[in-house]
């Protein structure tokens, strides 16, 4: 297998798992400070905890289980688009020979893109970006199900992995799934579609999935489940924070809201505190008083128009080739190329 990217040896250790396999991890990876930021945004005057913090191994597989939620659309609006336009693909990527995924996760929507790709070329280039090891478990499964998928999957953060990306000999296409992008506010929005269109080539594409504004009831129920399996997501970040800053949380005294903020386009997600308290965080050495009904804010999911996205493609210098939705357009897949 042509391997056309080159590593520094002293940032990345690289191993080969499989004839058509390569795995690159970075071996100094940007470290987040969770005691620093734990401790920022709880001391603020309108608390918050960021919502990176929501994936350590609970968290992750509570938030696969909101995935397969009948009230969580998003997975299922996304993979209706994708089984949907798969005809349609050739039509934009013939000339597309590798896909570079950003936060692959377990690739499961990627799997519809490969096999239109496969159709006009003897074999596709994989590389899958991914924080977590996940992305050695993933590709070893794409591997057998996919022999003419050649993966390299880097074990970084997006940036970082996506540099080492930049120069791909390839016409590339960049995905990004699932409306993470709806997670960052629109100043960081921006800075992240810049710093992709920074890494593209001029016949290289950026295919991005995005949660659209719709009836506030579907948008609530999705973020407020009838299982409760949301309020747990929400409510495992106190209990992260008990386990590595020796807080004493008592989850039972705080609620989940989720709510839509029709103003800003985005749902929030809290933690309300039920009653006026005060917890200690030992690791940090941090004390921290909470009135009744006083909110901890824990998540941003922006939901965009159409308008917006044609705003914010402008607005980072990129051209829509093409947008797609389900149905009920509830989501949009948007193809976006550099001008
Ligand atoms: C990861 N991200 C796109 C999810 C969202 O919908 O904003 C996280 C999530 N929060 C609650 N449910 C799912």
């Amino acid at each position: 297998m042509k391997d056309t990217i080159s590593i520094n040896s002293n940032n990345y250790e690289k191993k080969s798992v499989g004839p058509n396999c390569v795995l690159i991890k970075s071996l100094n990876p940007q470290q987040d400070d969770f005691a620093a930021e734990i401790s920022f945004g709880l001391t603020r005057k309108k608390k918050f905890i960021p919502s990176k913090y929501f994936y350590d191994a609970n968290g992750s597989r509570l938030f696969e289980e909101i995935c397969d939620l009948d009230e969580y659309y998003l997975t299922k609006k996304e993979l209706e688009i994708l089984s949907a336009i798969k005809s349609e693909m050739p039509k934009y990527f013939s000339q597309h020979g590798s896909v570079v995924e950003l936060g692959s996760g377990s690739s499961i929507k990627t799997r519809h893109l490969f096999e239109s790709l496969l159709e006009n070329h003897s074999h596709v280039k994989y590389y899958p970006i991914d924080i977590s090891d996940i992305v050695q478990e993933s590709s070893e499964r794409l591997q057998d199900e996919f022999t003419n998928l050649h993966i390299t999957g880097i074990i970084d953060q997006y940036e970082a992995g996506l540099q080492l990306l930049k120069n791909l000999d390839d016409k590339k296409i960049i995905v990004f799934f699932g409306s993470s992008f709806g997670n960052f506010d629109h100043i960081a929005g921006l800075k992240f579609l810049n710093s992709i269109r920074n890494c593209m080539k001029k016949d290289d594409l950026f295919l991005l999935g995005i949660d659209l504004v719709k009836d506030v009831q579907v948008l609530e129920k999705a973020y407020d489940d009838s299982k409760g399996v949301t309020k747990n997501f929400n409510l495992n970040l106190l209990a992260r924070i008990n386990a590595e800053l020796g807080g004493n949380f008592n989850l039972e005294k705080f609620e989940h809201r989720a709510f839509f903020n029709a103003q800003e386009n985005r749902i929030e997600m809290h933690l309300e505190s039920k009653i006026q308290q005060q917890v200690y965080l030992e690791g940090v050495d941090l004390q921290i008083k909470l009135e009744k009904g006083e909110s901890i804010r824990t998540e941003y999911s922006y939901k965009y128009t159409l308008r917006q996205i044609k705003n914010i493609a402008s607005k980072s210098g990129f051209k829509i080739n093409k947008i797609w939705q389900d149905e009920q357009k509830y989501f949009a897949l948007v193809l976006f190329s550099t001008r």
